[in-house]
């Protein structure tokens, strides 16, 4: 297939296998967790030098996708890295003693902010696949004294978790980076207890995503959206009830459009620029909330 690791929004339309696109993510999240660089946007089209895709700081991005600056304070300083769509844990209503397991948990963030609401007595674990995001994370607990909180390393598809031993799932755009959705959720369903919910913070888009950036890895390892009603549809096959949509805002478009290679791909294309730009302003960020009957 074409070379779609270059980080320019090329010409890329072949689309990389899931092998491929499990690389491309690992990658990526391996250098925003040693970096502190990060982007989870489909702006990451970026070069290779610019990780951060042309993004606002990590503190900007979080207070625009629903944190408050109490949490950002409450929270370890390098645990924010800036790769959230929005903020989980405000739509999850914990109680002391809860069980939550956080998928995909970057350098920890939401599920620091859990271990606050579930208390000593409950239990937050964070599964992610990248070796140096659970490294950044575990320091950033024992730098905080969290004994409540864990952090496994594991893929969201097969998760090294017990059956039925959780209360409440989070994830916070993580998602829509993994090739097989439909088992992630599966795998989520079988680890919730009966009565269990699941809350999910992502990206959708009303449009479908350009052929252009479904076939680039940065753009897919930088969070490509799912359209509104498939992704719907994923949690109720996979078992879920109650399946609806908690709130939804816009994604700024300008996250994509300014970006350096979605810049330079337009200028040297520019038939696309109606097409990129329809689909940047139907980009949205979702909290997803589902229930285990
Ligand atoms: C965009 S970041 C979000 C991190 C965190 N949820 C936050 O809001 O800061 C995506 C994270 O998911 C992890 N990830 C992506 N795909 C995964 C998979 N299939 N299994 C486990 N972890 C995955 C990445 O390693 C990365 O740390």
């Amino acid at each position: 297939m074409k070379d779609t690791t270059t980080g320019s929004c090329g010409d890329a339309t072949a689309q990389p296998t899931a092998e491929e696109r499990r690389a491309a993510v690992r990658e990526r999240y391996s250098r925003a967790a040693t970096t502190g660089d990060g982007c989870c946007a489909p702006a990451c089209c970026g070069g290779e030098n610019d990780a951060s895709g042309g993004q606002p700081p990590a503190r900007e991005v979080s207070l625009g996708v629903g944190y408050t600056p109490e949490d950002l304070e409450v929270v370890p300083e390098d645990a924010n890295l800036g790769l959230g769509c929005g903020n989980p844990t405000r739509f999850a209503t914990l109680r002391e003693g809860d069980v939550v397991l956080d998928l995909g948990s970057g350098a920890g963030i939401d599920c620091f902010l859990a271990a606050q609401r579930v208390g000593p007595t409950g239990q937050v674990i964070g599964v992610d696949m990248t070796p140096e995001m659970v490294e950044r994370a575990r320091a950033n607990a024992r730098r905080g004294g969290y004994t409540n909180v864990e952090f496994r390393l594991g893929e969201i598809e097969a998760l090294p978790v017990a059956d039925e031993s959780v209360d409440v799932i989070i994830s916070n755009c993580v998602l829509n980076l993994s090739a097989d959705k439909a088992r992630v959720l599966r795998e989520a369903h079988r680890v919730l207890r009966k009565g269990g919910r699941l809350i999910v913070s992502d990206l959708v888009s009303t449009l479908p995503v350009p052929a252009v950036l479904e076939g680039n890895l940065d753009a897919v390892a930088g969070c490509l959206p799912t359209q509104r009603e498939a992704y719907l549809e994923t949690f109720r096959s996979a078992g879920f009830t109650d399946v609806r949509i908690a709130e939804e805002h816009p994604y700024p478009a300008d996250y994509l459009l300014s970006d350096a290679g979605v810049q330079a791909f337009l200028e040297a294309h520019p038939d696309e620029a109606a097409e990129l730009t329809a689909f940047a302003g139907s980009i949205f960020g979702a909290h997803f909330e589902a229930t285990k009957g």
